[in-house]
């Protein structure tokens, strides 16, 4: 059994605000280092300040959109080099809420979420040189059910298929080879402005009188998988419900080389 240290860097996209800002914070009062990737430059800057003057030295900005493959592969080789040392948790966080155009969402929640892992699995291979790592994904409670609003689908499914990608690469013998563990968050309603966008998600809450997590409380959950992962508390590609009462969800409903098996026909 080994313990989490958090003497190590950390690359959050979409960190500049809402729960990617409050994952980082939790990092760097931790002693962690966070490069913080974004598409809003000047929220991004004054976040990159915030943290910096509370923990100086310890808050690395870069402006960037996470569908921008060569990008990120620049910005992850120019941080390493500029913070001497490795990155070595990716949190893939950045993600929209869009209900006109589903292209955007997927590309954004899904694609480069896939892009970004890969990146870092190339990175952190153990048997090229790399160190390892961990990659925590943000999905959704909305990827863990089917989407009741028409609205609601394009977010649905991306969220969905990052749990699934999550969990598909857990399960396959990559990560052991590589040396990176994997997991994913999967928030109900928090209090950060994706929900503004969100008319089905105001509906709920005036409705429902849902109270959103706070984004502390989800930052909490965040840690605590990441200590999970390594006090084996919990198993590679885990997933968690993150809620009031958050807890690790089984997904995993079929077994693929069970069910190609003539005899569960
Ligand atoms: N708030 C919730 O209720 C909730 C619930 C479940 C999951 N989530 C997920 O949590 C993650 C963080 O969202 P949030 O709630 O903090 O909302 P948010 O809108 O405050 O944060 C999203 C961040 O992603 C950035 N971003 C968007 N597109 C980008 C791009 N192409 N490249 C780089 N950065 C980009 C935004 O600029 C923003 O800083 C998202 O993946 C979201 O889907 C949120």
């Amino acid at each position: 059994m080994s313990t989490f240290t958090f003497n190590q860097i950390f690359l959050i996209t979409g960190g500049a605000r809402g729960l990617g800002k409050g994952f980082a914070s939790a990092i760097v009062q931790r002693g962690g280092k966070v490069i913080i990737v974004d598409i809003l430059k000047e929220v991004g800057e004054a976040t990159e300040k915030e943290l910096n003057e509370a923990h100086p030295g310890q808050c690395l900005f870069y402006e960037g959109d996470v569908t921008d493959e060569p990008l990120m592969k620049n910005i992850w080789e120019n941080s390493e080099k500029k913070l001497d040392g490795k990155i070595s948790v990716l949190v893939n966080n950045a993600g929209v809420y869009n209900a006109v155009d589903w292209r955007k969402t997927m590309n954004i929640n899904l694609i480069s979420v896939m892009q970004m892992s890969y990146i870092a699995l190339e990175k952190m291979n153990i048997r090229n040189g790399g160190s390892g790592g961990t990659i925590i994904n943000v999905a959704s409670a909305a990827g863990l059910a089917y989407a009741n609003f028409h609205e609601l689908i394009p977010y649905s499914v991306s969220k969905s298929a990052v749990v699934s990608f999550t969990k598909s690469l857990a399960c396959s013998n990559v990560l052991e080879n590589y040396g990176v563990k994997v997991a994913a968050l999967c928030p109900t309603i928090s209090d950060t402005q994706i929900i503004k966008e969100c008319t089905i998600a105001e509906q709920m809450i005036k409705d429902l009188n849902i109270v959103p997590l706070t984004v502390e409380k989800v930052a909490n959950d965040f840690i605590r998988v990441l200590e999970d992962m390594y006090n084996e508390n919990a198993k590679n590609g885990e997933i968690m419900f993150v809620c009031s009462k958050s807890k690790y969800v089984d997904v995993n409903k079929f077994n693929l080389h069970e069910l190609i098996l003539p005899e569960s026909e």
